[in-house]
């Protein structure tokens, strides 16, 4: 079932960019251009995923906080904005933090307690804390959070968590008016992001709102993406972009327990509401 998003709803998509998704190098003309490779890029393709295989199982499965967290640890600031958004440009990356913010507002109560899962350095989080009464920032990556807490240092009303795989632990059942994941949940294999789906419908109080985004697989920017990955043996790479089409949204989010209402363009933003 859909719901319409109270108050004003987002004026223009959410960010194309996203750290994982190299852009295409030049254009691509779907299938066609895939299956006139010769057997010997096959081949190249998959030793290499062979050879990334072979590298993963010689270690220790990672620590639960580990799997997700150790895949993206930044040196520092301008290395994280290209991990997140593709970019080292700060203003470009703040600007998109203050329009996230100011979107998302429209799904917060007035003093309202917000919680940014995959919060990264708080791109979106610095902007929308001062207008709530307390904001979580959450991500799986120690680093992340590491520099976060710098970079919004004068903001009092921030805590911060770690997520555990799909768990956030420290956060109580209902505590917030409003969750969001930007960028986020592509990153995981689908069935560990329907569990943090779950997690935030945990966490979000029955009136509340959860607001996240997927890569929309029927747009030509992410099936170029898609194509790129089949190409360059990223399948083993584990922090690259799924790829969802709407009725997959609309069918996961609603099976974890929410009404959604969708908004499709190249991300899908799906803004939904405990059932
Ligand atoms: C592309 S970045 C997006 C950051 C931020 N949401 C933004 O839009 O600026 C993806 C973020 O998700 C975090 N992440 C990846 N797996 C996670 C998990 N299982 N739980 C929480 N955060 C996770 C990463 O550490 C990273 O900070």
């Amino acid at each position: 079932m859909l719901v319409r998003p109270r108050g004003r709803p987002p004026a223009s998509p959410w960010p194309v960019a996203c750290g994982a998704v190299p852009e295409p190098s030049a254009p691509v003309h779907g299938a066609r251009r895939v299956l006139v490779r010769g057997l010997r890029e096959v081949e190249r393709v998959a030793a290499g995923a062979r050879r990334r295989l072979e590298n993963g199982a010689a270690g220790a499965p990672p620590a639960p906080a580990e799997r997700y967290g150790a895949l993206w640890d930044p040196s520092a600031d301008a290395d994280a904005m290209a991990l997140i958004l593709n970019t080292t440009d700060s203003e470009t990356f703040e600007a998109t933090g203050r329009a996230d913010a100011e979107r998302l507002s429209a799904y917060l109560p007035d003093g309202g307690t917000a919680l940014d899962l995959g919060c990264g350095i708080g791109r979106v989080a610095r902007y929308l804390a001062p207008r709530c009464t307390t904001l979580w920032a959450v991500d799986a990556s120690a680093r992340m959070l590491d520099l976060a807490r710098t970079r919004m240092a004068e903001l009092s009303n921030v805590r911060y968590a770690r997520c555990v795989d799909t768990a956030i632990p420290d956060v109580p059942d209902g505590a917030v008016d409003l969750a969001y994941a930007l960028l986020v949940l592509q990153h995981l294999e689908r069935e560990d992001a329907f569990l943090l789906l779950e997690e935030l419908r945990r966490v979000v109080a029955h009136a509340g709102t959860v607001v996240v985004t997927f890569p929309n697989l029927l747009s030509d920017t992410y099936l170029a993406a898609f194509l790129d990955y089949v190409r360059n043996g990223e399948v083993t790479n584990q922090a690259r972009a799924r790829m969802y089409t709407p009725d997959e949204v609309a069918r996961v989010v609603t099976a974890a327990g929410f009404d959604v209402h969708l908004e499709v363009d190249v991300e899908i933003l799906a803004v939904c509401r405990p059932r």
